[in-house]
């Protein structure tokens, strides 16, 4: 353990502040290290392994691909390709995708995509994207642009000219902010870094309104909270807003990294051969695993699943948080992202809930962000909530 954690520290860049832990195994809800402590993960790889670890059907479909096709360049077809698109657009508001790898990249695409778009209607001086404050889209210079969190940018200004930022969840703030110049809203349906914000009711159907009425594109970024996260394959499901540009990864393939932009067609012929691309966009492999996380999700019982823990969950941390008024200052969340929003620094307890084996995450540093796999158990909440109390009991 300790010549992986050297090794590491000697070699790779230090942009993580890492745990002292290596992780070696992983199956369900569960981690072990290279000692062979066991953790339940409330982490998922940061909303990644929405099936859980190794789940059997992502294994069995990287596992044959491998074996079979690797890599071709996207100058030819491959079957898993066609099979998730296929998925993702019978299952969504969109016509088309575009493969990449990450977030980032996918809303690297999406602004990409909603230039050209306006350029090719002849709007050559729409350039503008309004985003939100405590977003986060990537860190790229365009998503990192786009990302409305000054901690972020320190260091790397200036940024790339084209955003307007406004505060989430208020629709007289994004009316004043449209200009000549917008081509785009870009926001999260639920923001996740930025502290697992819950919108009004009608807020996302009155941001469709807005761009209905000035012609501008709506791109709903579902990197965090995608993929069945909510308790419905795409968290603005749970609004009856449809976007015009989707991003999606984390969850994409089960573990392996996959983004993808979905688009409505008209939308995404502005993107013709040539004009954007991907050297590893759609890889078979990754494409293999995320057409198995589609099916699974589509089965239903892990969304059930999701919808059930969830509000369990939910309960439990709202009882908490009746017991420990002084620490704990509100729980928010749908489905299986929840946030504990604390009256203190959350970073230490997330270091103790470690000690005790359960794996969660602070943001925005007050913040208790849950997201374990959608499989998780009544008894693996029961545990976390339990441990989560003897943390506060001490406090
Ligand atoms: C909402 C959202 N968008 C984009 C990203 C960036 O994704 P990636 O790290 O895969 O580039 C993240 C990562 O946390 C995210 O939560």
């Amino acid at each position: 353990m300790k010549n992986t954690v050297a090794i590491t520290d000697q070699n790779i860049f230090q942009t993580y502040s890492r745990y002292p832990v290596v992780l070696v195994k992983g199956k369900g809800s569960k981690l072990w290290d290279a000692q062979g402590n066991e953790y339940l993960d409330f982490l998922s790889g940061i909303a990644v392994c929405n099936l859980g670890h190794c789940h059997p059907a992502v294994v069995r479909a990287a596992q044959a691909q491998l074996g079979r096709l690797i890599h071709v360049s996207n100058f030819f077809y491959t079957e898993p390709q066609a099979a998730l698109s296929e998925l993702l657009t019978r299952h969504s508001f969109a016509d088309r995708v575009f493969f990449c790898n990450s977030g980032a990249e996918a809303n690297e695409s999406a602004l990409k995509l909603a230039r050209k778009y306006s350029q090719d209607r002849g709007h050559k001086k729409r350039f503008e994207v309004i985003t939100m404050h405590d977003s986060f889209h990537g860190r790229t210079f365009a998503t990192l642009s786009a990302t409305a969190q000054k901690k972020f940018h320190k260091g790397f200004e200036p940024l790339l000219p084209g955003f307007r930022y406004v505060p989430f969840n208020d629709i007289a703030a994004l009316k004043r902010a449209v200009t000549p110049h917008t081509c785009a809203i870009l926001l999260e349906p639920i923001q996740g870094e930025g502290g697992v914000n819950i919108p009004d009711a009608s807020y996302l159907k009155k941001v469709r309104q807005l761009c209905d009425e000035h012609g501008l594109l709506l791109i709903f970024d579902e990197v965090q909270v995608g993929m069945g996260r909510t308790g419905k394959l795409f968290a603005h499901e749970h609004y009856r807003v449809k976007p015009d540009i989707m991003t999606l990864a984390k969850a994409l393939a089960g573990g392996l990294p996959a983004g993808a932009m979905l688009a409505r067609k008209h939308i995404a012929e502005s993107f013709t051969p040539g004009t954007h691309a991907s050297t590893f966009g759609g890889n078979p492999v990754a494409m293999a695993a995320g057409a198995a996380v589609m099916k699974t999700l589509l089965q239903g019982d892990v969304l059930n699943n999701c919808r059930m823990m969830g509000s369990y969950f939910m309960n439990g941390l709202m009882a908490l948080k009746k017991r420990y008024p002084a620490i704990i200052r509100e729980v928010r969340g749908k489905g299986l992202i929840i946030g504990m929003e604390l009256n203190r620094d959350g970073r230490e307890i997330v270091r103790q809930c470690l000690r005790q084996g359960i794996i969660i995450n602070c943001t925005m540093d007050k913040i208790l962000r849950f997201v374990p796999p959608l499989i998780i158990s009544r008894r693996e909440i029961d545990h976390c909530l339990s441990v989560l109390e003897s943390i506060f009991t001490k406090l």
